[in-house]
């Protein structure tokens, strides 16, 4: 089964269009980007979210923001001001800056701007559909491996977030080698962790589970220790925001704590990514990699659909107690079984990521 849909497409004339994530999993709305402050601000807000279609939101962005330039007579500070604002947008994930970099060359290389920026674009996209399947297709051997010792009885996998199509463009990262185990009749359960404070687990990866028809089970973010610790979960399966050249890695709040909990009870521990994620131009994950903290009522309220069908936040604590909202946290690579990308699966260190991207040595 490949997934159904695209998280991010175009239409015949050229404008972008992208789906309401925050609305999700109750309504699912179609935005319209006619503008690269659209973009910047569906990033932003979270209308999209997860690396790589931050990225390729980004790449459409400056698309727009060449449309807008040709079409009102902008001079070149437009441009630049466009890139500046997204570059901006949101800190933590490096897909973001990989994908305005590879836009910025376009465009420094090109004669026909708006057909270097549209073509850009696409092959960010396309590439990323391609590179997230491959990634199902190196991390499929790895769930085979725990199905044919489970002999019929289902493969536990726990994630976290949302690493999944919607965080993607179609395959998603640790989504794909589940699809493609689905798809091969392999049977599959997936503990899916309800990730607060923006609950995309429960909003977004048990959407497209089910969805895609695969069995899952909704838990509170604190309860994957204790699931670890009676033997219920066979391995965890994360993506991640940024890899360093050491394998340090970050993704959302609480990735830490799961592979804390997977050490301590022999639990493998896998980061899907592409190397669009890669950041071999850090090395300490802890120290060099810039964690995004977001606005308290994120912490403090709570969204979802009330009884009488519509979409609101709740307050769950005094309305002036204060909170804290960092959105990623960094595991070592010490922490890390393996990572599983489009060209196989590597150690979580130099060696192993330069063992795959030999491109990378020095
Ligand atoms: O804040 P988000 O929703 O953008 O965070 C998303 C994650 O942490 C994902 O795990 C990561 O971006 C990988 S998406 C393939």
């Amino acid at each position: 089964m490949s997934p159904s849909f695209r998280t991010i497409w175009t239409t015949p004339q050229k404008d972008v269009e992208i789906i309401d994530q925050r609305l999700l999993p109750h309504e699912f709305v179609v935005v319209t980007l006619k503008t690269y402050k659209d973009a910047d601000l569906a990033i932003r807000n979270m209308t999209v979210r997860g690396a790589p279609l931050i990225g390729a939101t980004a790449a459409y962005g400056i698309f727009l923001a060449v449309k807008e330039m040709i079409n009102h007579g902008h001079d070149d500070s437009f441009l630049d001001e466009a890139f500046s604002t997204l570059r901006a947008s949101r800190p933590t994930a490096v897909n973001l800056f990989w994908a305005l970099d590879r836009m910025r060359a376009a465009l420094d290389n090109a004669t026909d701007f708006l057909e270097a920026a549209w073509q850009e674009a696409e092959q960010i996209v396309e590439a990323d559909i391609e590179t997230c399947r491959l990634i199902g297709v190196h991390g499929l051997p790895l769930i085979e491996a725990i199905a044919a010792q489970k002999k019929g009885e289902p493969v536990h996998i726990l994630t976290h977030c949302n690493a999944g199509m919607l965080g993607c463009i179609q395959w998603g990262t640790i989504t794909s080698p589940i699809y493609q185990a689905v798809q091969k009749g392999i049977k599959v359960h997936v503990w899916v962790d309800e990730t607060r404070p923006r609950n995309q687990g429960a909003n977004l990866t048990a959407y497209e589970l089910t969805r895609h028809g695969v069995e899952h089970t909704l838990i509170v973010d604190n309860t994957g220790g204790h699931l670890m610790q009676h033997n219920m979960v066979d391995i965890v399966i994360v993506g991640t925001d940024r890899t360093t050249r050491n394998g340090d890695v970050a993704n959302k709040i609480g990735t830490y704590l799961k592979a804390l909990a997977a050490k301590d009870n022999n639990i493998p521990f896998y980061v899907a990514l592409p190397s669009t994620t890669l950041d071999m131009t850090i090395k300490d994950g802890l120290t060099e990699i810039p964690i995004e903290q977001r606005e308290q009522n994120e912490v403090k309220y709570v969204i979802g659909k009330s009884a009488t069908g519509k979409i609101e936040p709740v307050l769950i604590c005094p309305e002036t107690t204060p909170a804290a909202n960092y959105g990623f946290d960094v595991t070592p690579a010490r922490l890390v079984t393996g990572l599983i990308t489009e060209r196989g699966v590597c150690a979580a260190s130099e060696a192993g990521i330069l063992s795959l991207f030999p491109e990378y040595k020095d």
